[in-house]
């Protein structure tokens, strides 16, 4: 037996007793006459001590002691003279009567404690020790509760688990696939799934009616704080559904979530068409915790001689309330922020609306107040508000006013992370144009059915064909997304055609699917969650690094075990496989 107590269980009421603990030693104090261990495990810390009374032996075993040895004790719990309130075990510590070092330990290359002084790539680098932190540990802790709640839930509603294969052939998600190759089969690979997208639909067809599964998927594009090049999703099918079921069982899911994981009802969750969200937050995710919507000042902007607004397709504008006293210097910095690359704007207009109801813009030389009275009226502006905006061309004011509003957000404290606000965002166009490439890809994916009212559009104007489709978002971050599919093969091999796939090149590559659905496809639809994005929100963070055990870098690279790596030729050669000399990095 290596122990019968953990190192967070002991209180008073366990005085006199004599528990055996198993665990890691957190620190060492050395007080002279007096000496304090913290034996530290997955449960908590319990205190050591060793007084004038302990055998000689036993203390100089203490010297021994490196942090994060591994230990077994032996002790009597006792009452503490000066108890700490702060943790759980605090107000007992343990007379140590035996000690054996179970294992000896290097020093780590940084402290394991909350405020811990490793940085980020070195904590990657030993991610085994940085997971033995109490704030990391508690995150992967989140992230199992969260996956038994859903599968509880889930499985309530007979949602049959199942999985699907790892290995198989590639389907056009939008994001790169990574390809592995076969031995068997000399030059052929397999991709790993971007999704199950295509077997949830063929267990559909398969008669299954509900399924789920907590999956892994692979994605090979760029990384950022909320994309990893594999994560994982709660994905869902249901059979003979329409979209308000979806979004009603999925809602469902969610409030569920928030009130056991939460313990909070966030309401119900409004819906906002693709198309208002643009014109309103000049995104696809808005973040509702706030205010600030758009207003488009295209009509009274123009027309006054000022040359930017005059040229400009897109006029539009935001009101940041009580922001009117900001500095010159809070300005500048502003028109700096709009101008960064990232943002793409070529410069802020400004106005302020004074106490006694007079504005002062950045534009005086060419508004009237009477003028400017009208856009404090279009924005509802009052005095103390901060009125900015952008112009251009429309998307791309839209999407630069969109990054601003959110740096306003922030700037005024609008986005406290215990506020959750979710939204379905529905009515998506069903196709996007590529100039590239001049042809039209799928918004969502190629399954995805269309608004059947928008139907005969296909036809004549493939652009404003709008998708059965939604998003769940909350907070500004699209947690999940789904769609009606269709589950009719004409409508598909029409779909495949407006994609501009030949027959061939549609029969090549979901010919399996198109004979699937001949054989009595029911009408399905589906969503899928990013599981990684949900509990990295529930726990407050800012990137799904923080919820996965073992993440990637921004470079797609384990830095703990250096993958991806090179393979011996030996390796190469039964996959016929050989290199060729990198080109430069054009990523
Ligand atoms: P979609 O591509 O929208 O839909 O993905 C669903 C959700 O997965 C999350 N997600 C990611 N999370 C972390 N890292 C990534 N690289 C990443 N990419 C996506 C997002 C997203 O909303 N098969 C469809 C679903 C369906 O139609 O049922 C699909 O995969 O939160």
């Amino acid at each position: 037996m290596y122990r019968n107590y953990t190192c967070g269980e002991l209180r008073l009421e366990h005085a006199g007793q004599e528990p055996v603990l198993a665990g890691w030693v957190q620190t060492v104090r050395n007080l002279g006459a007096m000496t304090f261990i913290d034996i530290r495990d997955r449960y908590g810390i319990t205190q050591l001590v060793a007084d004038e009374n302990t055998p000689a032996q036993l203390k100089e075993m203490f010297d021994k002691l490196g942090r994060e040895f591994v230990i077994q004790v032996k002790g009597i719990v006792r009452e503490r003279s000066s108890k700490n309130a702060k943790m759980a075990t605090g107000e007992i510590e343990l007379d140590i009567k035996e000690l054996t070092v179970l294992n000896k330990a290097a020093v780590p290359p940084f402290t394991i404690q909350d405020d811990t002084d490793g940085g980020d790539e070195l904590r990657m680098k030993f991610r085994y020790l940085d997971l033995r932190r109490e704030t990391v540990r508690k995150n992967l802790e989140l992230r199992a509760k969260m996956a038994h709640v859903v599968r509880n839930y889930l499985d309530d509603l007979k949602f049959i688990e199942t999985e699907t294969p790892v290995l198989m052939k590639s389907t056009p998600e939008g994001a790169r696939d990574f390809v592995v190759p076969s031995r068997m089969n000399p030059n052929q690979f397999y991709a790993l799934p971007q999704s199950p997208q295509i077997f949830k639909q063929l267990l559909m067809v398969a008669g299954f009616d509900r399924y789920y599964q907590i999956v892994k998927c692979f994605r090979d594009e760029d990384l950022r704080a909320d994309r990893q090049p594999e994560f994982t999703q709660i994905d869902c099918e249901m059979s003979f559904v329409e979209l308000e079921d979806v979004l009603n069982m999925f809602e469902g899911l969610a409030r569920h979530m928030f009130k056991e994981i939460k313990e909070i009802d966030p309401g119900a969750f409004p819906r906002i068409t693709w198309a208002d969200a643009m014109e309103n937050y000049g995104c696809d995710k808005p973040d509702i915790r706030f205010g600030m919507k758009f207003k488009n000042l295209t009509g009274v902007a123009k027309g006054k001689e000022f040359k930017v607004f005059d040229e400009a397709e897109y006029i539009v504008g935001i009101c940041a309330p009580g922001c009117g006293e900001y500095t010159r210097k809070q300005m500048d910095a502003l028109t700096e922020f709009v101008k960064r690359s990232q943002v793409g704007a070529k410069g802020l207009v400004y106005a302020k609306v004074n106490d006694d109801g007079t504005v002062k813009s950045s534009v005086d030389k060419f508004y009237t107040q009477e003028d400017l009275a009208k856009w404090c009226d279009i924005l509802e502006a009052k005095p103390g508000d901060l009125i900015l905006i952008l112009s251009g061309e429309r998307i791309r004011a839209l999407s630069a006013l969109s990054v601003l509003r959110l740096e306003m957000g922030r700037r005024c404290g609008l986005m406290n992370k215990e506020n959750f606000k979710p939204l379905w965002v529905i009515d998506f166009p069903l196709l996007e144009w590529d100039e590239d490439s001049a042809r039209f890809y799928a918004m969502h994916h190629p399954f995805t059915s269309p608004i059947p009212v928008d139907i005969p559009l296909l036809d004549t104007d493939p652009g404003k064909v709008r998708a059965n489709a939604y998003d769940l978002v909350i907070n500004g971050v699209e947690i999940g997304g789904g769609s009606v599919r269709i589950h009719d093969s004409e409508l598909q091999a029409k779909m495949f055609k407006t994609l501009g796939f030949s027959k061939q090149e549609a029969e090549n590559q979901f010919g399996f699917l198109m004979e699937a659905f001949k054989y009595g496809a029911p009408p399905h639809a589906g969503i899928a969650f990013g599981f990684d994005r949900l509990v990295s929100m529930f726990a407050g963070l800012d990137s799904i690094r923080d919820v996965i055990a073992f993440p990637k870098n921004n470079s797609g690279r384990d830095v703990m075990n250096d993958a991806p790596s090179e393979i011996a030729q030996v390796q190469l050669d039964e996959l016929f496989l050989s290199l060729v000399a990198p080109k430069s990095k054009t990523l």
